[in-house]
């Protein structure tokens, strides 16, 4: 066939072609959005129990099975905590240099880090597949809300994760700064209307941080939420709570005005009470302030289940946590004081389910889970330890180098974190119950660290 005869064929078939594409660039992506949006949208029924979906299981996936007379939909529950690290060539969604957010003592690459092996995995639940964070589902369906990120330097790393994840499709807009070290910030994503702020916490309730120059324990109020972030509660659509590792250094506990008891408090005249049912009672106090002020008006929270850190040797030592990959699937089991944290934070949740259960008043407010603490615990690889600095070896290996085997690189193993995230809300979405299941995360300074290792955690 000659060349003339092709492109006059190549122009009779030109505007089918055109339609063609016209059509799947258009129609493709649509049906892919659906398809993530109601996988089984086809079949749409409602959930003949729509309050007790989410019961026991944390996070719930929704398939259904065809009934004489009918589509009824069966619960297939999704457990985000088993699972398993697997390979992912894909990597992450935006880098140390494409995303200005990150934190300099987390941005790995940026400080020298020289290994990129840990930027390649994805966490596989054992029920079912977790989708790659896509940005643009989660600003469509988080259009014209405020989300609030309310805890310590751990809500914060989760917090930058989503925003760096997000900015790969939409660049947001600083609308806010106050407190030092940016404690107090917020995102306004114009493209969306959409609201993202991080409110610092470290307890949730009321607290008086300990200082160089003031005490050197903390002080917390277990019946007093902090206003710092509550103030801000009518404006909320979604609270993701995230504590945890302020919780292990010294305190004195105050209900009522009274000491009730302190932590690691020697040289004090208190009885020494340890920490987990503090955290307890802070969540308890927290929940309940949420239900009691925002029950009726649909907010919806989230709680980051604890992460655990990963200090091998001295905190100060250049190989304080020098994995190189995540933990193979029954080397390490979630245990001791990471189990309990973990525990507490699910089953104060659950309590605050029941409670919602309870109240006429309370409608439309979904609580959840991120159960993201075994996840977490597979990943000794993730952190920045010595990269915290810039470039720490670029005058020889030095005998002692700070450490931090508690935060996590960005980008890293974090993002998994709002991944699942994403998926808890898009399930929402499909199944919108009145209550779901739940999640944790954390934080901390160089500071701290020294003071969690000294205790063999
Ligand atoms: C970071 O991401 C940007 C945008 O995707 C890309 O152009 C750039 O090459 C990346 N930089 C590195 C160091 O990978
Ligand atoms: C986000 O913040 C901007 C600026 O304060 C405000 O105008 C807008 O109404 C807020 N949007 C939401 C959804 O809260
Ligand atoms: C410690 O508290 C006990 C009981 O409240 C009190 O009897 C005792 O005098 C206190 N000791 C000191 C050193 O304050």
């Amino acid at each position: 066939m000659g060349k003339g005869s092709t492109n006059s064929l190549k122009d009779q078939t030109r505007p089918f072609i055109k339609l063609l594409r016209w059509a799947l660039y258009t129609l493709f992506p649509l049906t892919l959005l659906h398809l993530y949006l109601y996988p089984f949208g086809f079949l749409h029924t409602h959930h003949p129990y729509p309050n007790r979906v989410h019961r026991h299981k944390p996070v719930v996936f929704s398939s259904q099975v065809l009934k004489a007379g009918g589509f009824i939909k069966k619960e297939t529950p999704c457990d985000y905590f088993n699972g398993k690290w697997v390979r992912d060539k894909a990597g992450p969604l935006y880098n140390g240099s494409s995303c200005s957010t990150i934190k300099d003592g987390q941005n790995c690459l940026r400080h020298g880090r020289p290994d990129t092996g840990y930027l390649y995995w994805r966490w596989k639940p054992k029920q079912c597949r977790l989708p790659r964070f896509n940005p643009s589902i989660f600003l469509s369906l988080l259009q014209n809300k405020h989300v609030a990120f309310v805890g310590d330097s751990m809500a914060r790393n989760q917090l930058e994760s989503l925003i760096c994840l997000l900015s790969s499709v939409s660049s947001p807009v600083l609308i806010h700064r106050s407190g030092d070290d940016n404690k107090f910030r917020s995102w306004h994503f114009p493209s969306h209307n959409l609201n993202i702020s991080i409110y610092w916490s470290p307890f949730l309730v009321k607290g008086i941080e300990k200082s160089d120059t003031g005490f050197n324990h903390n002080k917390l109020y277990l019946d007093t939420v902090d206003d710092r972030w509550a103030a801000d509660l009518d404006q909320m659509d979604m609270l993701v709570l995230s504590v945890g590792h302020w919780f292990l250094h010294p305190a004195v506990y105050y209900e009522k005005e009274s000491v009730i008891g302190c932590h690691y408090c020697s040289g004090l005249n208190h009885t020494e009470i340890g920490f987990y049912d503090v955290y307890r009672k802070a969540f308890r106090t927290t929940l309940k302030a949420a239900i009691d002020r925002r029950g009726g008006s649909g907010m919806d929270v989230i709680v980051t289940t604890f992460s655990p850190s990963h200090f091998e040797g001295d905190w100060d030592k250049a190989g304080a946590c020098p994995k190189k990959k995540p933990f193979k699937e029954g080397e390490k089991t979630v245990e001791g004081m990471d189990a309990e944290m973990r525990k507490i934070g699910v089953e104060e949740l659950e309590a605050a389910i029941a409670i919602t259960r309870k109240k006429e008043k309370v409608t439309g407010m979904r609580l959840q889970a991120l159960d993201v603490t075994k996840l977490a615990l597979m990943r000794p690889d993730g952190h920045p330890g010595p990269y915290m600095y810039p470039f720490p070896f670029a005058n020889g290996v030095l005998e002692r180098v700070q450490n931090d085997c508690v935060h996590w690189c960005l980008p890293g193993p974090i993002d998994t974190w709002n991944e699942i995230l994403l998926e808890v809300i898009r399930r929402w979405k499909v199944q919108p119950s009145r209550n779901g299941g739940s999640m944790i995360n954390e934080d901390e300074t160089w500071k701290d660290l020294r003071l969690v290792n000294r205790r063999g955690w």
